[in-house]
């Protein structure tokens, strides 16, 4: 019997596609495929933009600058998208699917935008489209909720899924940094880029809480915005307080089902419990707890990050397509449930930690207080520390309705005795949905 063969073609040879090559070169991984014949790999071509960078583990024979043609190559039967972006990548992985290749991605944000269509174009084309590193980088988490947990069903998915602003926000707690400090400390470290906007303001959180979504609960995923809110307003005040509250903060990622076809996907900063098991996930680790209905809680905890991390997730879906490619098969996309309606964030309940900058006068606190109590909003607690003509008002709330708190912190913004309000986060696991 012949040795099956496998070509690969890989766009993109920076932090990923570079470890990937470097792995791909390593022969025992050139491992059993199929019920214990072996199957080689074969890398055919690697495509960047720029041809003149020398690459370091790259066969510079194999590189080419042009990845519309890579993808269209009738000798590659997997492409390996490590490029990222929504255009030319989605051009080039359609290439690829309609001509019967398989293609594995880390490639979260077109994910996010237009993966069901690319699962299904996949399918009708008999071909696999793998995309285990688009979220929490090393962490296996798509292929358990494909596989393991297939037949849980999944309340709540919360996930710290972004390593920088978690780099970030750890910085802030255990060194006492303010945010600008530990932003710059982040970039210095590479784990932020120079415009730190698509993880600081959550965008690249809320890409993997669509596509986790889409796993654990069944949402199609096709672009929807969700609630997104990132960590660049959080404060050493608001870390302080949590701290003596007995709360960290973190930016969290969460997919809920709220009743029996109500969800609420979201990512945005929240007080976590000190001892929940997120709240021990520091630095740039990334970490997945779920809570399933028959299964319990269940946490995964890894790299969600960087160059070796990172392709080891995406060599696990090459050897999965190659496996599947072997024995005429490809794995089917992922099921939709269209009964499920996103619920109103404003609809949402939780305990909510609020910071007010006011006047330091009399009869001010019992002002906000009638606000609060306005819009029915009950305070379980306030903490009030002075400085000059000022104080800061710190309080967490009982259950309450989001819109309710947005409605007082709307107007306690109108007092002419309130100066800011500096913060409004969530606290969660403190009740509510
Ligand atoms: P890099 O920016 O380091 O590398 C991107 C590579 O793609 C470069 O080699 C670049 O070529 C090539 N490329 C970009 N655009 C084109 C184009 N139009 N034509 C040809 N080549 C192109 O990215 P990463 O390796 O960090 O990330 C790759 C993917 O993996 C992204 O989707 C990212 O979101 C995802 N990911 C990354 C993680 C990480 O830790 N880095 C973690 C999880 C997912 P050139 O070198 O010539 O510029
Ligand atoms: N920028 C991401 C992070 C890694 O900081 O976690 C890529 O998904």
């Amino acid at each position: 019997m012949t040795t099956p063969h496998v070509r690969l073609g890989v766009i993109g040879a920076g932090f990923v596609g570079r470890a990937l090559v470097q792995m791909l070169d390593d022969d025992s991984r050139q491992v059993a495929l199929v019920d214990g014949a072996t199957a080689t790999l074969e890398l055919v071509g690697v495509a960047v933009r720029d041809l003149t960078t020398v690459r370091e583990g790259v066969d510079s024979s194999l590189l080419t600058d042009d990845p519309l043609s890579l993808a269209a190559r009738d000798d590659v039967d997997i492409l390996v998208e490590l490029a990222g972006g929504i255009e030319p990548a989605r051009t080039w992985i359609e290439t690829a699917l309609r001509r019967g290749a398989s293609v594995v991605t880390a490639n979260k944000t077109l994910m996010a935008d237009c993966g069901t269509e690319l699962a299904q174009l996949a399918h009708e084309n008999g071909a696999d489209l793998l995309y285990e590193a688009s979220v929490a980088g090393g962490i296996p988490i798509i292929r358990a909720l494909r596989t393991s947990l297939a037949g849980e069903k999944i309340n709540r998915v919360m996930g710290i899924v972004n390593g920088t602003t978690n780099f970030i926000l750890s910085q802030m707690t255990s060194e006492g940094r303010d945010y600008a400090d530990a932003l710059k400390e982040a970039q210095a470290l590479g784990y932020a880029e120079a415009d730190p906007t698509a993880d600081v303001e959550a965008f690249d959180a809320a890409a993997k809480v669509q596509i986790l979504s889409s796993l654990a609960i069944g949402t199609a995923l096709h672009g929807e915005p969700i609630l997104r809110e990132g960590i660049s307003k959080v404060r050493s005040v608001d870390v302080d307080y949590a701290r003596r509250a007995g709360y960290v903060i973190k930016l969290i990622g969460v997919v809920e089902r709220v009743g029996e076809h109500g969800l609420s996907r979201r990512t945005h900063p929240a007080l976590i419990p000190i001892d929940h098991p997120l709240a021990a996930v520091h630095g740039a680790m990334n970490a997945v707890f779920i809570e399933g209905d028959r299964s319990g809680p269940l946490m995964w905890l890894g790299q969600g990050a960087g160059g070796e991390p990172t392709a080891s997730a995406v060599l696990g879906d090459v050897l999965h397509a190659a496996r599947n490619r072997v024995n005429g098969r490809h794995d089917v996309p992922f099921t939709v449930d269209d009964r499920l309606l996103s619920v109103d964030s404003g609809d949402l309940s939780s305990v909510f930690y609020l910071s007010i900058d006011v006047r330091d006068e009399p009869g001010v606190l019992a002002q906000v207080a009638g606000v609060f109590g306005r819009h029915n909003v009950s305070i379980q607690s306030m903490e009030q520390s002075g400085f000059g003509q000022e104080a800061r008002l710190s309080f967490l709330t009982h259950v309450a309705l989001t819109r309710d708190v947005t409605a007082t912190l709307h107007e306690l913004d109108l007092l002419v005795s309130v100066d800011s309000i500096g913060a409004c986060i969530r606290v969660i696991d403190g009740g509510g949905a």
